[in-house]
């Protein structure tokens, strides 16, 4: 038996979450490698899950969780032996098939990362798919060219997950951080993490409908999409690029193409879900290097099973201040 949170579907179409003790036969055997989970996280997309949202979950019962870490037990597959640490995440685990919100997972070796030296399982859960997606999105932009000397950097949706990672990355490789947020309680947190200062949503909402605006970010790693998205690449210094992750306010485009006609700026479609294994190695080992481990205890909360219903909620209310780890033996 193990055991693990169980969401089901009722004829009304609510859901109904409950941990539950499994029996082993009932875990999905899709992969070579079985392994104990040791933590898993709420990301946004877990929110959805967890309520039923998004039309991601296409079969109950289901066990949610789009990221874990945890320690092989048995491997059909040579890169894998009992013992080893491994990082699962994206390639649709927690929606399609059963994830992290457990004691025990079966997946594909092509999907597993290796946890990289330098990080205990409980750290690479505190940065998550979250963590990964801003290092991504960081990389992403330094190709193009992005660096302390570009100017200010913009990170929206600061006090959530990838906000709360990427002001601390950018902010410990020596950028200026400006954290936008539409919550007043977060900016002491933020400029604990490293952000110079606090750029308001309701100031950055107010669009005066230019063109062009006067340009002030050196770069922005934006999860939130929708209308401010337009504004921002109004305000894109010459050449600077806008990593786009996230929706958390919406999925529409809006603005106009003058940004990219004047000043010649970019913007970079940044996927975690479907990252191909070398980058997703690559960008792990950076997180292992270059992430400040002292960092990591203000941004973190630790939950077990049982509350990850309320904090499914809480997340899609925009709630969450930095990360949630699970402690799925908790
Ligand atoms: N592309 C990928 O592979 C990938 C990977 C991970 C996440 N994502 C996406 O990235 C986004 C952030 O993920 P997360 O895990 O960091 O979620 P999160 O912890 O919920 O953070 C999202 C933040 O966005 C802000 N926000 C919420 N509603 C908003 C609104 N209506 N208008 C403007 N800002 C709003 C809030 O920050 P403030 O209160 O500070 O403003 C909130 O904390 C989500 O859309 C998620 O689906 C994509």
């Amino acid at each position: 038996m193990f055991k693990a949170l169980i969401i089901n579907q009722a004829e009304d179409n609510s859901i109904s979450a409950n941990v539950e003790e499994v029996s082993e036969d009932q875990l999905p055997q899709d992969g070579e490698v079985d392994i104990s989970v040791e933590y898993s996280t709420v990301n946004y997309k877990d929110g959805l899950c967890l309520n039923g949202l998004g039309r991601l979950v296409k079969t109950y019962p289901h066990v949610p969780g789009v990221d874990f870490a945890g320690s092989v037990i048995t491997s059909s597959d040579d890169r894998y032996k009992p013992g080893d640490k491994v990082i699962m995440h994206g390639w649709r685990g927690g929606e399609i098939r059963w994830g992290g919100y457990a004691t025990r997972a079966n997946e594909k070796a092509d999907w597993l990362t290796p946890l990289p030296k330098g990080l205990s399982s409980f750290e690479a859960m505190c940065l998550g798919t979250a963590g990964f997606t801003a290092m991504l999105a960081i990389k992403r932009l330094e190709d193009d060219g992005m660096s302390p000397e570009s100017g200010e950097i913009l990170v929206t949706g600061a006090g959530g997950g990838v906000g709360s990672v990427a002001t601390i990355l950018l902010a410990s490789k020596g950028y200026k951080v400006a954290a936008m947020t539409g919550r007043a309680e977060v900016a002491d947190y933020l400029i604990g993490l490293g952000a110079s200062r606090i750029v308001t949503r309701e100031e950055m909402l107010n669009d005066p409908g230019k063109v062009l605006e006067s340009s002030i970010w050196g770069g922005c790693i934006d999860s939130v999409g929708g209308a401010l998205m337009g504004r921002i690449l109004k305000q894109l210094n010459y050449g600077a690029g806008l990593a786009s992750l996230g929706n958390a306010a919406g999925v529409e485009l809006s603005g106009n193409i003058m940004p990219f006609l004047l000043r010649g700026v970019n913007v970079f479609g940044i996927d975690s879900v479907a990252c191909p294994m070398e980058k997703r190695a690559e960008i792990w080992q950076a997180l292992a290097v270059e992430m400040p481990k002292s960092s990591i205890s203000q941004m973190v909360k630790e939950i077990g099973l049982a509350e990850l219903p309320a904090y499914g909620k809480q997340i899609l209310e925009g709630q969450v201040r930095g990360r949630i780890v699970v402690d799925v033996n908790k």
